[in-house]
């Protein structure tokens, strides 16, 4: 089983853009592979086509993305057209990011990605809709995944770009809801004599009834 912060495994692929090293292809870039149940289906449409509509968002965060179906690559390259349409961009311009395709579920397997209750006609499983996030250092660093029914939240996944990349460098935890500039949670792990030194700026302790003072607020560190 994959575990969070081991190294992602690699493989070798036929995409949309040729044969990739998975490895190679992410060079000193973050990495989203997402996965989709399979070509010319309604819900994956509208997934890839606002992926190519924030590609400018997942750039600025200097993260390469590339999607998974389980059609080949000629049928990749026909449903690239339909996405290029339904995403409002220019039907001559080459589409920007590789899928892979899967027709032997060979990836989805290795990566766990199977939805067993999703079957194509000739009752194959389908691919779930999986999100890996990948760090610079191919370490696996989160997970998402979501029935076939079930359209992702992209939004949310810069939000958890945005996280991943702060608390990497900076020492504190992202609360619920949070977004890029909202006040930040002390790591529980700085111990109370460091915190005045790594957070000039102040923290807040919010009081609680048992007494223990976990809760510490400090202002969103820039970076
Ligand atoms: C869809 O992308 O719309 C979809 C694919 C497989 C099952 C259900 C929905």
């Amino acid at each position: 089983m994959l575990l969070l912060g081991d190294v992602f495994p690699n493989f070798s692929a036929n995409t949309t853009e040729g044969v990739i090293n998975f490895h190679n292809w992410l060079g000193d870039s973050w990495g989203i592979l997402f996965s989709h149940p399979s070509d010319f289906t309604p819900v994956c449409t509208t997934e890839l086509a606002r992926v190519l509509n924030l590609l400018p968002e997942f750039a600025k965060r200097n993260v390469k993305v590339i999607g998974l179906s389980c059609d080949s690559v000629a049928s990749h390259v026909e449903w690239c057209k339909d996405i290029k349409t339904y995403a409002g961009y220019n039907e001559d311009e080459k589409f920007p990011y590789p899928i892979i395709e899967d027709e032997d579920r060979k990836i989805a397997m290795q990566l766990g990605m199977v939805d067993k209750d999703e079957l194509d006609t000739a009752g194959m499983p389908l691919t779930a809709r999986a999100v890996f996030v990948v760090d610079p250092n191919k370490k696996f660093r989160l997970s998402l995944l979501y029935p076939a029914t079930t359209g992702r939240n992209f939004d949310e996944i810069l939000r958890i770009l945005d996280s991943l990349q702060l608390t990497d460098r900076a020492k504190v935890a992202t609360p619920v809801d949070w977004k890029m500039g909202d006040d930040c949670m002390v790591l529980p792990t700085l111990p109370e004599d460091q915190v005045k030194k790594v957070f000039p700026q102040g923290v807040t302790v919010v009081p609680l009834p048992s007494g223990k003072n976990y809760l510490r607020k400090t202002s969103c560190p820039k970076l």
